[in-house]
């Protein structure tokens, strides 16, 4: 079956060339039975929404040795977090951290809800965040769709439809794609390949696994995809 060929192929090229992140667990680990931890999971993608991987690293470090659990978190002092965040910008992301942390802490007994509705309902949790948690934390099957995917998605399928009105289409699609057995490295998978592979510009389709199944690859330029609204 054409969609579970590709998932096969995007494991297989991320076995050989994923990025070690500190957040991960390597797929050799995670063959050995290892599982992420969420509260890394969870840090690690709040930081990375609208930051850069490379920036968020030192950050990370920083958190994670000042604050190991999410209750050590949640029992801080805020201006502590605030005064530790002051550089990865966008400063209600680390006040809803607090709130997070305390919601896990206090609420939740210091576990994280292991399904996307439940993650949700935490605060400066979206959809995005919930199902990257939910996948990588708890390999649970959900549809990952961040910019990187996006671009990955539109231009294997060759989506006309522009963002953000194709967003729908495109998580289906993600949603078909995803495998059973490795959901959360897969959506790792796609991330480094739209970071690495399939970049805006010049993306390096002669390195992509899927390029014998691209449908814009050798039709039309990538960079015309994703398509976008009109101004
Ligand atoms: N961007 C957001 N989350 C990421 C992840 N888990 N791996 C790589 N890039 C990401």
């Amino acid at each position: 079956h054409r969609t579970t060929a590709s998932a096969d192929l995007v494991l297989a090229w991320y076995d050989r060339h994923h990025r070690d992140l500190p957040w991960r667990v390597s797929p050799p680990m995670a063959a050995r039975g290892e599982r992420a931890d969420p509260y890394r999971v969870w840090l690690s993608e709040v930081m990375l929404q609208q930051t850069t991987v490379q920036a968020v690293k030192s950050y990370f470090a920083l958190f994670t040795s000042r604050w190991p659990t999410v209750a050590d978190l949640a029992a801080a002092d805020t201006e502590d977090v605030m005064k530790s965040w002051a550089g990865l910008g966008y400063y209600a992301r680390a006040r809803n951290l607090k709130k997070c942390a305390e919601a896990v802490a206090f609420g939740h007994g210091g576990v994280f809800p292991d399904t996307e509705e439940g993650l949700k309902a935490l605060p400066g949790i979206g959809d995005y965040t919930a199902a990257a948690i939910a996948a990588i934390a708890f390999n649970r099957k959900s549809a990952v769709l961040d910019g990187n995917v996006e671009r990955v998605i539109s231009r294997l399928h060759a989506v006309e439809t522009p963002l953000p009105a194709a967003k729908p289409d495109m998580r289906a699609l993600v949603a078909a794609m995803t495998p059973e057995d490795r959901p959360g490295d897969f959506a790792q998978a796609m991330m480094d390949l739209g970071a690495t592979i399939c970049t805006p510009r010049r993306p390096a389709c002669a390195l992509c696994p899927l390029n014998a199944a691209c449908r814009v690859l050798g039709r039309e330029d990538p960079e015309l995809y994703p398509r976008k609204a009109a101004k």
